[in-house]
């Protein structure tokens, strides 16, 4: 039976034209390889967030907008906290509601449930009650995937800790959660970026992925923050076209890095 495959990209970072952000960082190149990458094997690409390098300005967003032209599939967006939501509202006609990016793609055999973690002048993220009580509508028997740009799960130290989504948001997700789950709602993942790491855990019996920077990965080296390059890695998702068998696969973009098997 045909598979549906879906892309997640993150935290691509993308610089205006001319500026730098992390020396030896290619964010735009590893953006635009990623996107053709996912464009050959995927029916669309999720993009959660941090999109632009550091503020949202005109010229990270025009530069953004000039490496999505690589996309040859649909891209579906959400902010991050480098982002400015009203502007990606604007200049990407990314779908809202109640002026935030909250809305739903839906796709053969499950749908696309994306949210706005993002709270202007913050790095940590927030859904409100209105977000949350929307949610829980969208969660029913076709399975979902629910992106956002904050991470749910602890990841360690207060570095991260800190600035995923906040106490209350996550104690009102949990809660949302566990009563679809209850209730009988289908949910693949709860899908995410910020933290520059992949990770998987579980939240509220539901798989958590955090998904890996198209831009660099963030680390400790000897105790102190750092970011390591290499080649770009994005998320992929697929699951039959009656929603089952659901699979979460990191891809690294490299062609080059294969070999034929004799
Ligand atoms: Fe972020």
């Amino acid at each position: 039976m045909p598979r549906v495959v879906i892309a997640h990209i993150t935290d691509t970072h993308i610089p205006g034209a001319g500026e730098i952000t992390h020396a030896d960082a290619q964010p735009t190149l590893n953006l635009q390889r990623a996107l053709q990458h996912a464009s050959r094997r995927s029916a669309g690409i999720l993009i959660t967030g941090d999109c632009a390098a550091v503020a949202g300005t005109d010229t990270e967003y025009a530069a953004f907008a000039d490496v999505l032209k690589s996309a040859m599939v649909p891209v579906w967006l959400a902010p991050g906290n480098h982002d400015d939501s009203s502007k990606m509202q604007r200049l990407f006609k990314v779908p809202a509601r109640d002026s935030r990016c909250d809305y739903v793609v839906d796709l053969p055999g499950s749908r696309l449930v994306v949210l706005d973690s993002t709270r202007a002048g913050r790095e940590d993220g927030a859904l409100d009650v209105s977000q949350l009580r929307w949610l829980e509508a969208q969660l029913g028997n076709t399975p979902a995937i629910v992106a956002m740009h904050h991470p749910c799960i602890p990841l360690g130290g207060k570095g991260f800790d800190t600035i995923r989504l906040d106490d209350a948001s996550i104690v009102g997700l949990r809660a949302v959660v566990t009563a679809a789950v209850k209730r009988g709602a289908r949910i693949h993942a709860l899908v995410s970026g910020h933290a520059h790491m992949t990770c998987f855990a579980e939240f509220a019996g539901v798989k958590a992925i955090i998904a890996p920077s198209s831009a660099y990965e963030f680390g400790l080296m000897d105790g102190v923050f750092s970011y390591q390059l290499g080649e770009p890695q994005y998320m992929e998702y697929s699951w039959s076209e009656t929603g089952d068998d659901f699979l979460a696969r990191v891809i690294t973009v490299d062609d080059a890095l294969w070999r034929r098997m004799r």
